[in-house]
């Protein structure tokens, strides 16, 4: 057995804690089969550290995941109707923005995959979602409006938010989204903007054309962000990977993730661009953040009926990019394709009304975990039995 990992899991509110269990349950089902150890240290975060601590992001919590080789985030806020109590009251831009600022998570991947076991519950009509839907979104994430000056003025009839980008930036966005694209059969890089308005658009697109020629098997093409909403719905199949700012990253990455369907499928990772620092395990690594996309999801939570394939996904993706484990992240993910093609369906998969009950499963969270891990354990022997 190698030495410990350590991962630092900030389940936060609402749903978090009971999709975190499951993606637990799940890691340590792969510690088992891959002959790893992890530890799992507990962070406060949003309206639960809130409660304890008084503050939505505490040092304590910082300090946990410092020490830690990886992040597991689940979600952080509170219901609409009680948005102006302390407990809610920013909760979301203090924990969530606080925290990807502090640790520099720059890069935010966001994949949108259309599940073939599950193309009737996209919102898209059949024709359009043609042979499959298999997008991959970079969304810078320590820049652009979210992080420029903010200010009201005093009478509080001007605001204003600036978008400022520098070239090394949106260099490291760039950079990520034509490797990733290298990585992929189809190697498109769409550089999506709004350069026939705004300067810092103009330089995304120097930026661009700078490294493009580094990377000559990658075809790049620019488009329009309000072109690319469209062509999101219209087009969909067009698409492969998709490199842009953070304000237009975050409405497309939303739009993208209802094409599966549910946004209880849909995972994420934000990557640092901090250097090298040594974790508590002695090793060398970059400490990056797992979480789903979704939210809270306030009227479903504990009720042990919320989908954790978005956090089982995001804990495959800690695997993959935190602890470069990709023959265990790609088990897990092939055993979250096959629960699904066993018939398991959480509720948000299951339709609306009695569509689609024949052959398939109704499961909770926890039942869910269970078909993912019983397909995890069957694979993992499939693939001993091999070598
Ligand atoms: C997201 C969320 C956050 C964002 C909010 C909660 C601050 O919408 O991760 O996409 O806007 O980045
Ligand atoms: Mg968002």
């Amino acid at each position: 057995m190698s030495l410990p990992y350590t991962i630092a899991v900030a389940s936060g509110d609402g749903i978090g804690p009971e999709v975190c269990d499951q993606a637990i349950r799940v890691l340590k089902s792969v510690a088992t089969a891959f002959g790893h150890s992890f530890i799992f240290t507990e962070a406060l975060v949003g309206g639960a550290a809130y409660e304890k601590n008084g503050e939505h992001l505490p040092k304590k919590t910082l300090e946990i995941c410092e020490s830690a080789d990886a992040i597991l985030f689940g979600s952080v806020g509170g219901p609409v109707h009680l948005q102006h109590e302390p407990k809610w009251a920013n909760a979301e831009r203090n924990a969530i923005l606080g925290i990807r600022k502090h640790f520099s998570l720059a890069i935010n991947v966001r994949p949108s995959k259309v599940y073939s076991q599950l193309s009737h519950l996209s919102p898209l009509k059949a024709e359009v979602i043609g042979g499959g839907v298999d997008i991959v979104i970079i969304r810078e994430l320590v820049g652009g409006a979210y992080f420029g000056l903010h200010e009201t003025s005093e009478d509080g009839r001007f605001a204003r938010d600036d978008m400022t980008y520098t070239y090394e930036q949106i260099e490291a966005a760039i950079r990520f989204g034509f490797l990733t694209a290298m990585g992929r059969p189809r190697r498109l890089l769409t550089v999506v903007d709004k350069a026939n308005v705004l300067e810092t658009s103009r330089l995304w697109r120097k930026v661009a054309k700078d490294i493009a020629p580094e990377f000559p098997d990658v075809k790049m093409d620019f488009m329009y962000v309000d072109n690319a909403a469209m062509q999101l719905v219209t087009r969909p199949t067009a698409f492969d990977v998709i490199v842009t700012e953070n304000l237009f990253g975050d409405i497309l990455s939303d739009e993208a993730s209802v094409l599966p369907g549910s946004l209880g499928l849909m995972p994420s990772a934000s990557l640092t661009t901090n250097g090298l620092t040594l974790s508590g395990s002695g090793r060398s690594r970059k400490l990056h953040l797992f979480e789903p996309i979704g939210g809270t999801a306030p009227d479903i939570a504990g009720k042990g009926v919320a989908n954790p394939i978005a956090q089982i996904l995001s804990a495959a993706m800690l695997l993959r990019f935190g602890l470069q484990m990709e023959d265990e992240a790609s088990a897990v993910e092939e055993a979250v394709d096959r629960a699904l093609g066993a018939g398991y369906r959480t509720g948000d998969l299951r339709g609306a009304g009695a569509v689609e009950t024949s052959g398939t499963t109704p499961v909770g969270c926890e039942g869910m975990g269970t078909a993912i891990i019983e397909q995890l354990e069957k694979i993992t022997t499939e693939r001993k039995k091999k070598n």
